[in-house]
């Protein structure tokens, strides 16, 4: 626990910041199963974001385990450890003018709402990435479901450890029913229907 610390009042507000990018800026949280297309999906976004001249960034989970959360592995109490920093970190982009696409598993319905709860109720966007987990094993993009029926991987989520679907996001993509590109371009409908961005990218999205 830290003491003695002060809150310093930064001189660039996140109000000029969004003035100045001409956009809102929040969490689009991603949610879902190992292999349900969330970094996919993400980063589609991202790409579609970033033509439409919107200020935004992907962090990822197999990415941020690489560095700034390398300390932690899949045990309940780690991932909801996984999930707070990642969340304190989200909330600093957000206070940057930025968009930031987060793509966790985030199994947890409670480390989801703490997330929730960090920031404005205009900030945090629930996408829940939904799709069948024998979809995903179908998948197995990293051979990891396999290594979990093998027992060479414990607590892998959907085989040995939980996920909570949530029950209220703002937003549901089926990407077994969807390409990529739709469901990316339903993410930018719902940022378009919400006002949080203006404008049209050169090819029309
Ligand atoms: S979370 O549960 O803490 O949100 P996170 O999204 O950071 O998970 O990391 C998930 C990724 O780590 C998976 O996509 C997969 O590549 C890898 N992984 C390794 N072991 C596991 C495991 N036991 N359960 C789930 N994912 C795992």
């Amino acid at each position: 626990m830290s003491t003695n610390i002060v809150w310093h009042q930064a001189s660039v507000t996140k109000e000029d910041r969004r003035k100045r990018n001409g956009h809102h800026s929040c969490i689009l949280w991603f949610t879902g199963l190992s292999g349900s297309g969330k970094s996919t999906v993400a980063n589609a976004v991202s790409k579609k974001l970033f033509d439409l001249c919107v200020q935004n960034y992907v962090l990822d989970g197999d990415n941020i385990r690489h560095g700034l959360n390398k300390d932690l592995g899949f045990s309940a109490e780690d991932r909801t450890e996984n999930i707070r920093r990642i969340g304190e970190v989200a909330k600093l982009f957000v206070d940057s003018g930025q968009f930031v696409l987060t793509a966790f598993i985030s199994p947890f319905a409670q480390d989801r709402e703490l997330v929730r709860n960090l920031v404005e109720k205009d900030e945090f966007i629930e996408i829940y990435v939904k799709c069948p987990l024998e979809e995903c094993e179908r998948r197995d993009p990293k051979g990891l479901y396999k290594k979990a029926r093998n027992g060479e991987i414990r607590n892998f989520t959907g085989i040995d450890s939980p996920y909570e679907a949530p029950v209220s996001p703002e937003l549901t993509i089926e990407t077994h029913r969807y390409t990529i590109d739709e469901c990316a371009n339903q993410v930018i409908a719902y940022l378009r229907e919400r006002n949080f961005i203006k404008g049209e990218s050169e090819n029309g999205v």
